[in-house]
Formats: C-alpha cells, structure tokens, sequence
C-alpha cells in the first residue's frame, strides 16, 4: 500500500478541487479539461460523494460525477498515483420503507458496501480519503466506526473523516476508535466561508444543522494538529463576485459589512475578485482551512489556483483576520 497522500494544504495549489456538479450540470467534456489542467497544475484532492449528484439527476439516485472521474481516470493511466481521491457515504437517497430519514445513513453494510459501488465507478482500488457524508444518530456510533476501520485496516480508504456532524459526536468517534485501538477520522467536512452567518438562523442553507465550521471547530483543531478542516462552498457559489447571485440574508448583520469593506480593499489592491481573496485568506488564516473550490470553467478553475498557490501579503492576511 502506497503512503497517505499529504493534506491538501501541504503544497501545489492549497485547495481542493470539488467534482460535485462533473457529469449533470457540467458536462463530460467541460469535466476531462477542468480535470487534465487540475493535473497539470500540480493538483492533488478531488472531493466528490456517492449522492453527486441525485438531485440534478432524472434518475434521481447519485454516481455520475464518480462515473465521469473514472472514465477520467481510465483515459489517463498513470495520473492516479498523482490524484488524492475523497468521496463520501451516507446521504444517497433511499425510499422512507428502507430508512425513514431518507437518506442511507450510516450502517456498518451501508458504509461498506457504499466504498465498493464507489470503487467500482471510479475505476480504481482504494479511496485516499472516506467521508461520512452526514452524522446518523439511529446507528450505534460504534458500528460506523468499526464499519471504517475495516476498510481503513483493509486498504481501500488511507483515512476517513466527518462531514456535517456536531464537534461533540465526532470527538465521541475519535474516542471509541481511540480506546479499542480503531482508525481515528482525521478530517472533518464543514460549510465555510469568510462571512459568518447569524447563529441560529435556520433556512435552507442550513440544511445541516451542525454543517458549519465555527470557533470551536477551529480551537478543536487548533488542539488537535493531525485533524483538517476542509471547507465547502467556500466561494458561496459566485455570491461575492456575481450581483445576480445575492448573498443568502443569513449573513446580513453588522459584522458582514465589515467584512466585505475588508475584503473589497483588499481585492482592489491585489485586482482580484474576492472570491479569490477569500480563498487566499482561507488558506492563510491563523488556522489554516482547505476550500473545496466548485467550478465549471478553466477561467474559473486557473482563479482559484492563483489563489491558493499565493500566499497573501502579511499585512494583508492580518487586515481580513481582524476586519473590525
Ligand atoms: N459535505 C457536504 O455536505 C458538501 C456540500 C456541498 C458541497 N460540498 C463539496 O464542496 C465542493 C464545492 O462546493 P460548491 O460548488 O458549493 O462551492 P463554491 O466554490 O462556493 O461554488 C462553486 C460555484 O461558484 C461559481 N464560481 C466558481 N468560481 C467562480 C469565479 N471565479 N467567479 C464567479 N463564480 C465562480 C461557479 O458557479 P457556476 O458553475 O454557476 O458558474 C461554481 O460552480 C463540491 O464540489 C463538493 O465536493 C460538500
């Protein structure tokens, strides 16, 4: 078995490329070129999930945007050593009859069985990074860890990690695992970005309640160095950058405006967009967040890796640390 490939904040672009929208909303074509420049680039993570993405699909059901990587894949023998794959399990969705949350949730079967369909469409024999996609409270905690310690012990996952789980339930994982000898997860999967929403604000942005990096995401890992954040939807899908995309009114209170004074100064003083700025910010904050950056266009996909292949001038980072 090859090492654990380094974090995606350890050199090349600080980023990771998410494939979500590869293979529905963005096509095959766009998808292979986003993906031969990623590689090209130095690029490592790719993040995707089993559910990609079920809710732009008439099937109703996930799996195009790992079909489309592995077709990726299978055109370019050689590249894999290279790519850092992450995909995740739990949130596919399932009749009410089989789990009356909807979801596939978290079951030792469930999580087993969900690695070896995911293999099986991206053409390859391991998974460098294996998410719980969500937290599932029905299953015994224990199951799900024991169910990622067998393919962690087997090989086919080098790691697993949390996504949308309260900090408390992923510290209770990492205990069990702890004391019985079991893979700890060492990365957790959270919303952020560099505007904070109003806590207890509950929209459809909030679909996961506790999906959200926050102080104490940070002074956890802060605590715990072999623990990353990597961060979803850091760009907030364009918001900062594109009018006709309004940002979501759970960020509108005082501290976002100046926020968005900082971030507007610093983008003219570097002629960048802030979509970009927040990225460079992201991955040079007092402690460091990997984005998972979406895009859809090589204009988009060469922004981002401007960003996060240039660490922004001190005084810079320090302006957006402490924007008040
Ligand atoms: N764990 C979870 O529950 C969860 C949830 C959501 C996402 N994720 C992961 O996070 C990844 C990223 O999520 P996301 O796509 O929501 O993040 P995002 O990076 O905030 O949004 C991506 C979208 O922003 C727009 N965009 C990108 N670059 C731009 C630029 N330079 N200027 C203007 N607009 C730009 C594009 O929209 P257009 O394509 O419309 O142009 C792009 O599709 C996903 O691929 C997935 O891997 C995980």
């Amino acid at each position: 078995m090859s090492e654990a490939a380094p974090g995606p904040l350890d050199g090349g672009p600080r980023m990771v490329l998410g494939i979500m929208r590869f293979g529905t909303t963005t096509s095959e074509a766009t998808a292979f070129a986003l993906l031969d420049r990623w590689a090209e680039a130095g690029g490592r993570w790719l993040d995707t999930a089993n559910c990609y993405a079920y809710w732009s699909s008439p099937s109703g059901h996930g799996g195009q945007s790992e079909q489309v990587l592995g077709r990726w894949l299978e055109a370019n023998p050689g590249v894999r050593p290279q790519i850092a794959i992450a995909t995740k399990v739990g949130c596919e969705a399932v009749p009410p009859e089989k789990n009356p949350a909807g979801t596939e949730g978290l079951a030792g079967p469930v999580v087993k069985q969900g690695l070896r369909d995911s293999l099986e469409r991206m053409h390859t024999d391991y998974v460098d990074l294996y998410w719980a996609h969500r937290d599932d409270h029905v299953v015994p905690q224990g199951e799900t860890v024991a169910a990622f310690t067998e393919l962690v012990a087997g090989g086919s996952a080098r790691r697993w990690g949390y996504s949308n789980a309260a900090l408390w339930r992923v510290e209770r994982a990492r205990s069990i695992a702890a004391v019985s000898g079991q893979a700890t997860p060492t990365a957790l999967q959270l919303r952020y970005s560099y505007l904070q929403p109003r806590p207890f604000v509950r929209d459809h942005i909030h679909d996961h309640r506790f999906g959200w990096v926050d102080d104490q995401t940070l002074d956890y890992v802060d605590h715990n160095p072999e623990v990353e954040i990597w961060a979803y939807t850091p760009q907030m899908e364009g918001a900062y950058d594109r009018p006709e995309r309004p940002i979501n009114p759970a960020f509108d209170h005082p501290g976002s405006t100046k926020r968005l004074e900082a971030l507007t100064r610093v983008a003219a003083d570097l002629g960048w967009s802030r979509g970009q700025v927040v990225l460079a910010w992201m991955t040079g904050a007092p402690t460091p967040v990997a984005p998972i950056v979406g895009v859809s266009s090589l204009a988009q996909l060469e922004a981002a890796i401007t960003a996060t292949s240039t660490p922004l001038p001190a005084e810079l980072q320090q302006s957006l640390d402490q924007p008040w």
